[in-house]
């Protein structure tokens, strides 16, 4: 049933067209084989080229989860990094809220970085000398935020991930779980509308992992961000996304519902993740 709420689920906010990415000397040589379909191992072999991402065409719609799950190596970091222009595509439209933003100028993406895009790291990416309330006031001040402003917000975001009373520690003072924490409460504080994150607990013990997962679902339900995941392991995939796309070689094999997912693999890759789902 068609009500407010799903209807907003359903603007979409990334769209990716025919997008390609091809690492090596000249990408745009080795194009013509790639799209006429020459193995990843192939292409390595005969051009020294090896191919990131094939023909990736999909879109996010704002407010959902959108998993992007594969074996290392499948593409899923190469990917990621297209959203934010940490890597141009070799070919292919990335657009998001409307904008194209290859054609972004260099002052423009600046901006589109600071102000739509926020990013968790598989290892936290917290800057070590700074203690922890202004890891979180970071973005904030890069942003031209007033110091009296961005403690107070930073603050705020330091208790909603359960770590108040830990504003002076240093990042090294911090178990895993914790820097995480501040890693989740920097991206949050920026308020973007989008949050990436790239295997975001995958260095954290299994507990505290499932702590982490139920704390940003819970978040999540007040938030209502458009959050693209990263993950390998097709539990957090399908405990976390709204819908899945997964990997492999760089091409999405299949983009569906955890259900649809569930019930009907797409093809023997597919089925050997599923086969291990272990609820
Ligand atoms: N800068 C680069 N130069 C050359 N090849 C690259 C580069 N970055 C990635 N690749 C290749 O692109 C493919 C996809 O890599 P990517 O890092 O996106 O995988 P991943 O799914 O994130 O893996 P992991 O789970 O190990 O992080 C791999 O074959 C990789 O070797
Ligand atoms: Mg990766």
């Amino acid at each position: 049933m068609m009500n407010d709420s799903n209807i907003a689920m359903t603007q979409p906010i990334v769209e990716i067209k025919s997008l390609y990415k091809v690492f090596g000397k000249n990408p745009k040589s080795v194009l013509k084989a790639v799209k006429q379909g020459i193995s990843k191992q192939a292409l390595l072999e005969q051009t020294g080229h090896t191919i990131g991402l094939f023909d990736i065409n999909l879109t996010i719609n704002r407010g959902e989860v959108f998993v992007i799950m594969g074996l290392s190596g499948s593409g899923k970091s190469t990917l990621i990094r297209h959203f934010n222009r940490m890597i141009d595509p070799t070919v292919g439209e990335i657009i998001i809220d409307g904008q194209n933003i290859i054609q972004l100028k260099q002052s423009q993406l600046e901006a589109f970085r600071r102000h739509k895009i926020a990013m968790v790291f598989q290892n936290f990416g917290l800057m070590p000398h700074l203690n922890i309330l202004d890891n979180v006031a970071y973005g904030l001040k890069i942003n031209g935020v007033n110091k009296t402003e961005r403690y107070d917000h930073a603050k705020r975001w330091i208790n909603i991930v359960g770590l108040e009373g830990y504003d002076l520690q240093f990042p090294m003072q911090l178990s895993g779980g914790q820097k995480q924490r501040v890693g989740l409460a920097r991206a949050l504080a920026v308020d973007t509308d989008i949050l990436l994150m790239d295997e975001p607990f995958s260095a954290l013990d299994p507990l505290i992992r499932r702590e982490m997962q139920a704390q940003l679902i819970e978040l999540q339900s007040n938030l209502h961000k458009t959050i693209i995941f990263i993950t390998h392991d097709l539990d957090e995939a399908l405990k976390m996304g709204d819908r899945i796309a997964i990997l492999k070689d760089g091409k999405i094999i299949q983009l569906d519902t955890p259900e649809e997912i569930l019930k009907n693999p797409a093809d023997d890759y597919v089925a050997d993740f599923v086969r291990d789902v272990k609820f």
